[in-house]
């Protein structure tokens, strides 16, 4: 009987080529639809603002903030202006208590406005200068957002486990600022990014090639440079650049051909946010290791997988992490040792035989690729729209910045992303493509774009 569970579970999660195809297509039908009109589509497509990317010409001292991941960061850096590069950063970092994630604004925003006053403090107490002008920072912050401006917008709502009514519909940027003020630190927010679009301004700083950016973490988005004027629904003045980078916020898409079971309709719908985010949930961190507990489940219970009681802690709603999965997928010791003890230590599962060992990293296997597989053709749809699914005459590359845990982690999903997309593409254009590990990118990204919009940049720093 546990074997018919997998099996089925297996047939379930299929994405043979054909319909990955289909998923990309569905993607870019989608982008051009989230283009047309706000509320057009599942994609909200949404516009960022950022109609420049970093040149390498960026000078100064710039502060940033980066929430949204797993970790919160502050980082101070220093720009070097034409071929000086990053001439220094530092950074520190924290975990944002799970009670502020469910609280209220004002207690996240004052948590997060401390942890920069003492950060600036320190900073400018020990080893620097203050600048000697007002301080200025780009606010990474890794959420939808309908911007207004380089450094404001609305939270459209919040995603990956973050629920605090009081901030939906509020500026973001406003919250900070006044928490801020309330903690003492004079500080000008130049500008407000998602992490993707700081993930692509990162990457570019140091590559040209770089066109497009992808988030694999607790989330999971991606954002790219379209041509302005393929944007009906943006009404504002053309852009000198004629380009605006879009930020897709793809982990809400949806289509009738993703491989849906149902132990994801019953993941989404005991979720913070049912109906939302269904790609997220079937590709990202926050929920790879979720969808395998939910299978371990049924299995003990209806198949007594695990004996005759279901174990107490698989009851528990994200009691079993991705990192923990990622681990038990990796053992390459011959009695899969390290799936006994993570069995074990997560779940107090104890005397498991090598079979059902090996029936786990089955598991692990058939999630992760089917999630891996599918931000490969998310990734595909993209470059389709781009027009640069096919090799061009010209000989140009492209390149993907990356980012976030999942894809930095976990070795076996981050392989086959890259197969599958290598295997989608064809070799002549996945020849053309590469993909690049932008580490922590997008706190660099909004210190590079704070100083392209700063108030200061026509003064020498
Ligand atoms: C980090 C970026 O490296 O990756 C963050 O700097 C981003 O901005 C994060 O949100 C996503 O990864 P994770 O795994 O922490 O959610
Ligand atoms: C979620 C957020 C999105 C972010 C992504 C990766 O999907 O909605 O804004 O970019 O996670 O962190």
């Amino acid at each position: 009987r546990a074997m018919s569970i997998l099996k089925e579970f297996e047939e379930k999660c299929g994405t043979p080529e054909g319909k990955l195809k289909q998923v990309a297509d569905a993607m870019t039908v989608e982008m051009h639809a989230g283009l047309v009109s706000e509320g057009g589509s599942k994609l909200k497509m949404l516009i960022s603002y950022v109609d420049n990317l970093p040149t390498g010409d960026e000078d100064g001292v710039f502060y940033a903030l980066d929430l949204g991941g797993t970790n919160f960061r502050v980082l101070r850096v220093q720009l070097g202006g034409k071929e000086g590069g990053i001439v220094h950063q530092e950074f520190t970092e924290a975990s944002i208590p799970p009670a502020l994630m469910g609280g209220t604004s004002d207690a996240l925003f004052d948590y997060i406005a401390e942890k920069l006053a003492k950060f600036v403090d320190e900073e400018e107490q020990m080893f620097h200068q203050p600048p000697g002008r007002q301080r200025e920072l780009g606010f990474t912050f890794s959420f939808p957002v309908m911007q207004t401006s380089i450094n404001s917008g609305t939270l459209i709502r919040w995603t990956k486990g973050f629920s605090i009514n009081d901030t939906v519909g509020q500026d973001v940027v406003a919250e900070l600022t006044n928490a801020l003020k309330r903690k003492g630190v004079e500080m000008r927010v130049a500008a407000l990014v998602n992490d993707t679009i700081g993930t692509l301004a990162g990457g570019r700083y140091t590559n040209n090639d770089v066109a497009l950016a992808v988030i694999l973490g607790t989330g999971t988005n991606a954002a790219y440079v379209e041509r302005a004027q393929a944007i009906p629904k943006w009404h504002g003045p053309l852009p000198k650049s004629g380009e605006m980078v879009i930020n897709m916020e793809w982990g809400n898409f949806r289509s009738s051909h993703l491989p849906l079971t149902e132990y994801d309709h019953a993941l989404d719908v005991e979720s913070l946010n049912p109906g939302e985010q269904i790609f997220e949930k079937l590709t990202s961190g926050m929920y790879l290791g979720e969808i395998l507990r939910r299978v371990l489940l049924k299995m003990a219970d209806e198949a007594f997988f695990f004996g005759g009681e279901v174990p107490a802690k698989l009851k528990i709603p994200f009691i079993l992490r991705t990192p923990e999965m990622s681990a038990m997928h990796h053992d390459t010791s011959s009695d899969l040792r390290v799936v006994g003890n993570k069995l074990k230590d997560t779940l107090d599962i104890s005397n498991t035989s090598l079979k059902m060992r090996r029936v786990v990293v089955e598991l692990c296997n058939i999630v992760a690729t089917r999630g891996a597989r599918l931000a490969a053709a998310g990734i595909l749809g993209m470059l389709k729209k781009m027009g640069r699914d096919t090799k061009s005459e010209g000989g140009g590359k492209t390149v993907i910045a990356m980012d976030g845990g999942l894809y930095e982690h976990y070795t076996e999903y981050s392989k086959c992303l890259e197969y599958t997309l290598n295997e989608l593409l064809g070799e002549e254009a996945a020849s053309t493509i590469s993909v690049e590990h932008s580490n922590d990118g997008s706190g660099i990204g909004a210190a590079l774009l704070a100083a392209s919009h700063s108030l200061y940049l026509n003064e020498k720093s």
